[in-house]
């Protein structure tokens, strides 16, 4: 009786050792080194094959698997990472630097340099990404009509359970993180750097996807630091800072007649220094049955910005293929809450709405807003809301 006491803890506490390792063998990670499978470091060779075999292999695998990329520069031309994948959970630690094609003319026909595709359960951490984008830049800057629109540099499409962090993005030859027709995406501690008055190079673009999170970010580039495209739903932006570049901005919506809309966006603890615009939606004087509702602005600084707050559904680049000028996204519950600092312009509160669907819902709250040390100005057509608190410019809803 006394051994058949002992004896039975102990084959429990053997099972235990051997369920556990053997759960714990079982997920270790595995981990490809892009130098073992032939990456060079010197910046020049190219090493896109290397880094196709640790994503094929990576991705091949039953268990967790990690592709890591050491300190020194890799030539990559363009690659895609492509899914669906057998395990979901792919981490691409990068150490070191991606150094795109510095010849336009190799990517700037693609539409990506570095695509994720049918991915589920990737993070990419660290890294820096410099694709080279300068004498692309140059070559629309001199308006040639032979230049190719460029690559984006980051894009995930179709998949979800992304995260990227600490990842730096320079000098993007078109925008420099794409995020298309994805769910939960998690992006932090990113870094977006680019001349502001480099074309296109939008920071951070959304389209057609739900729950996508930015947090931590500061965007300096030519175009928009953020731009969110029609179908982005229950998107969070949080403590960014922007500029030099043209604003967070919601559209362009409304180019097609028929498009999904923007819903549940909130953006909070942003500071914009010195950009073309701030907290902007914008959409074509087009037909469409787009939208954007229940979006918030929150906890906003603007260090000399030349629209802080600003509604635009009359765009219409040269006035083209735009019958009527009136646009049909119906734009509602929008809340501007706790906005304030210096507008470059005159009028620091515009909202231009659609004759045919006008603005509603639209909430101003402690907003203050000066230029050159006075109160600045609002302007206001077919838009209607109400403001409390403190709000100045007043007086236009
Ligand atoms: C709005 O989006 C946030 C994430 O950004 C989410 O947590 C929240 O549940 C969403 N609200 C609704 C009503 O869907």
């Amino acid at each position: 009786m006394a051994n058949h006491r002992i004896s039975c803890p102990l084959v429990l506490a053997l099972l235990s050792v051997f369920f556990y390792s053997s759960v714990v063998l079982s997920a270790a990670p595995v981990t490809y080194n892009v130098v073992s499978l032939g990456a060079k470091a010197n910046g020049k060779t190219d090493s896109t094959k290397a880094f196709v075999t640790a994503w094929t292999r990576a991705c091949a695998s039953a268990n967790p698997a990690t592709i890591y990329v050491p300190v020194g520069r890799f030539y990559l031309r363009g690659v895609i990472f492509n899914g669906p994948c057998r395990n979901n959970a792919i981490r691409v630690r990068i150490d070191g630097t991606l150094v795109a094609p510095s010849d336009y003319r190799v990517l700037g026909n693609g539409a990506n340099w570095i695509l994720f595709k049918h991915v589920n359960g990737v993070t990419v951490s660290g890294g820096i990404l410099d694709a080279k984008g300068t004498s692309l830049w140059a070559c629309k800057s001199s308006g040639k009509s032979t230049c190719p629109s460029g690559a984006t540099t980051l894009q995930f499409s179709n998949s979800n359970n992304i995260v990227v962090s600490g990842l730096t993005s320079l000098n993007s030859q078109m925008f420099h993180i794409a995020v298309n027709g994805c769910q939960n995406v998690k992006m932090q501690g990113v870094k977006i750097i680019a001349s502001g008055n480099s074309p296109n190079t939008d920071g951070i673009h959304v389209q057609s996807s739900s729950g996508v999170t930015i947090l931590n970010t500061k965007i300096q580039t030519g175009d928009d630091c953020i731009s969110i495209g029609p179908g982005t739903t229950n998107l969070w932006i949080e403590n960014v800072a922007c500029g030099p570049g043209h604003g967070i901005s919601i559209g362009s919506l409304g180019k097609d007649l028929k498009e999904d809309g923007v819903q549940n966006v909130t953006v909070k603890t942003v500071t914009f220094t010195g950009t073309q615009n701030g907290a902007r939606i914008k959409s074509w004087g087009r037909p469409s049955n787009g939208f954007a509702r229940n979006i918030l602005f929150q906890h906003i600084v603007m260090v000399n910005v030349q629209n802080p707050v600003l509604i635009d559904q009359n765009y219409c680049p040269d006035n083209k293929d735009c019958p009527g000028q009136v646009s049909g996204v119906k734009i509602s519950d929008v809340t501007y809450q706790d906005i304030h600092g210096t507008s470059a312009t005159e009028v620091a509160v515009k909202f231009d709405c659609s004759s045919k669907n006008p603005c509603s819902r639209i909430r101003l709250e402690n907003v203050k807003l000066t230029y050159k040390n006075q109160v600045a100005e609002a302007s206001c057509v077919h838009a209607a809301g109400t403001s409390s608190g403190l709000v100045q410019p007043s007086g236009c809803l």
